[in-house]
């Protein structure tokens, strides 16, 4: 029997700390659209798409050799895309932050995933199916970035939900 493939992204974990200050603030500001879950914040990297479960052990091996260096992510920016994707975003994104989602992108392509090639950019995802809103707020979150992870998206009944399959260490900066 076949096992059916995952559907796959490598991100930066939003710290359970960081998450429910993100989660206090769009409530006090009622955000409209259809909130992520709070359990569910991050930032992705590199999205996969679907991919068969063998191809694990590859993934988490290219990962491992990576490197990378730790940096201090300051999301400063509240965004509404066209797509109606209302997010949070560094108003400067950090060179570290940019180098290893490149370095992942190169290291995926390298290794036979079909990773698309444009543009990157780096945001945290708070509510979809969001209408035209005046956004006035101005956030101030930042954490300490010193890993980076393997998810797996599943649809679960009470909605989709991101599972963590393995972490990395980013060195000291
Ligand atoms: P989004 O939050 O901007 O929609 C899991 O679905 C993660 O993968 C989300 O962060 C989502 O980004 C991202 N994602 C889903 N489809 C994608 C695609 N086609 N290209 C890039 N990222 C995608």
């Amino acid at each position: 029997m076949t096992t059916p493939p995952l559907r796959l992204f490598f991100a930066l974990p939003c710290p359970e700390a960081d998450a429910s200050a993100i989660a206090r603030w769009c409530e006090a500001l009622h955000l409209p659209g259809k909130r992520v879950a709070t359990g569910n914040f991050h930032l992705t990297l590199a999205f996969l798409g679907m991919q068969p479960r063998g191809r694990l052990p590859e993934l988490e091996r290219m990962a491992g050799e990576l490197g990378g260096t730790a940096f201090e992510l300051q999301l400063d920016r509240l965004g509404l895309w066209p797509n109606g994707l209302l997010h949070l975003a560094p108003s400067q994104p950090p060179a570290a932050l940019l180098a290893l989602a490149r370095s992942l992108g190169e290291a995926l392509r390298d290794n036979g995933f079909a990773v698309e090639r444009k543009a990157f950019h780096p945001h945290l995802t708070l509510c979809r199916h969001c209408p035209e809103v005046s956004l006035a707020a101005t956030p101030a979150f930042a954490w300490e970035v010193r890993e980076f992870a393997l998810y797996v998206s599943e649809n679960r009944p009470r909605g989709v939900h991101y599972r963590r399959l393995a972490g990395w260490a980013l060195s000291a900066a």
